[in-house]
């Protein structure tokens, strides 16, 4: 039997100790003073039972962590149609990198760039009755806690600085692969970017990728073949340029947000979610990616 509460033990204890924890996101000025030293991890097995250590319970802003779930609600409304707008490869650059999208005629190489997942935004802005409300309501229900929110300042201030995201937008829309305007589009990303969750809340929002689409109510949210389409994803394109390392150190789908949170799972076993503000120069978490090698390491519970 493996003792779960005594690796997230020790896992804390080590991050504790780290002299170094990366570097808070600047660039959103409500983010640039979240306090470093802030670490938790959750741990929730399909089996029902879960373990936690740490700031688990402090909610943070999810951020990149927000695209896997419009591209979840974008599968079940328009499923096999979102891929002629976006690709389905690794780009192996940076998450706001702007070049590619030219060179590739307006057709992000993935929905977890920033490019893929402002196209994604925008399918939701066309097909949503009312957007930000309907999208909201979809992680309320995922979760099954109706006290999920936007954080309103988070998504002002990063539309304040949100200078690149225009960019890629105003791209997107030369090319024709943005259908409605510009500010409108932005305005639900920044919005659904800046939703905050707790480590505990995030594990019950992806369950349903661990869990053949059944959500954790056990409601069907999503087929058999958009789950693995989705953990696919995650697996080759969750952590941008740095994809790889995470597959290789870590060995789980996942996804990581600049506020410095990590979602990561194993398919009908678990999900685990980590936060720890301080970033690596790719943009994410460098103690929760340390934290996610160790706990695959330990419990040699990885995909491979
Ligand atoms: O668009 C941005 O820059 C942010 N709202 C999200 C970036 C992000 O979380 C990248 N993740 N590591």
């Amino acid at each position: 039997m493996i003792d779960y509460q005594s690796i997230l033990d020790e896992i804390y204890l080590e991050a504790l100790n780290s002299s170094y924890k990366g570097e808070v996101a600047s660039y959103i000025p409500e983010l640039a003073t979240i306090d470093v030293s802030n670490f938790g991890v959750y741990l929730k097995q399909l089996n029902g039972n879960s373990y936690s250590i740490g700031d688990w319970d402090k909610p943070f802003s999810i951020q990149s962590i927000s695209k896997v779930l419009t591209l979840s609600k974008a599968l079940q409304l328009i499923d096999c149609n979102i891929w002629d707008r976006v690709d389905v490869e690794p780009s192996g650059n940076p998450f706001n990198f702007l070049s590619l999208l030219e060179q590739e005629n307006g057709i992000p190489r993935n929905p977890l760039i920033n490019s893929g997942a402002i196209v994604v935004a925008d399918i939701l802005v066309s097909k949503l009755e009312n957007p930000k409300e309907d999208f909201i309501n979809y992680i309320r229900d995922l979760a099954n806690d109706q006290t999920i929110d936007y954080n309103y300042k988070v998504a002002a201030s990063e539309k304040e600085k949100g200078f690149k995201n225009y960019a890629i937008a105003n791209l997107l829309k030369s090319y024709g692969n943005l259908k409605n305007p510009v500010e409108d589009v932005l305005d639900f990303y920044f919005h659904q970017c800046s939703i905050e969750l707790n480590c505990e809340q995030i594990t019950k929002v992806f369950y349903l990728f661990s869990n053949k689409g059944k959500c954790i109510q056990e409601i069907k949210r999503l087929t058999l073949s958009q789950v693995k389409r989705v953990n696919a994803i995650m697996l080759t394109c969750g952590f941008y340029d740095e994809a790889g390392e995470f597959a290789f150190t870590v060995g789980l789908p996942g996804k990581s947000g600049v506020g410095g949170g990590i979602v990561a799972l194993l398919p009908n076993n678990f999900v685990i979610a980590t936060w720890s503000p301080g970033l690596n120069e790719k943009g994410n978490s460098l103690i929760g990616m340390k934290a996610l090698e160790q706990f695959t390491t330990k419990t040699g519970e990885s995909i491979f």
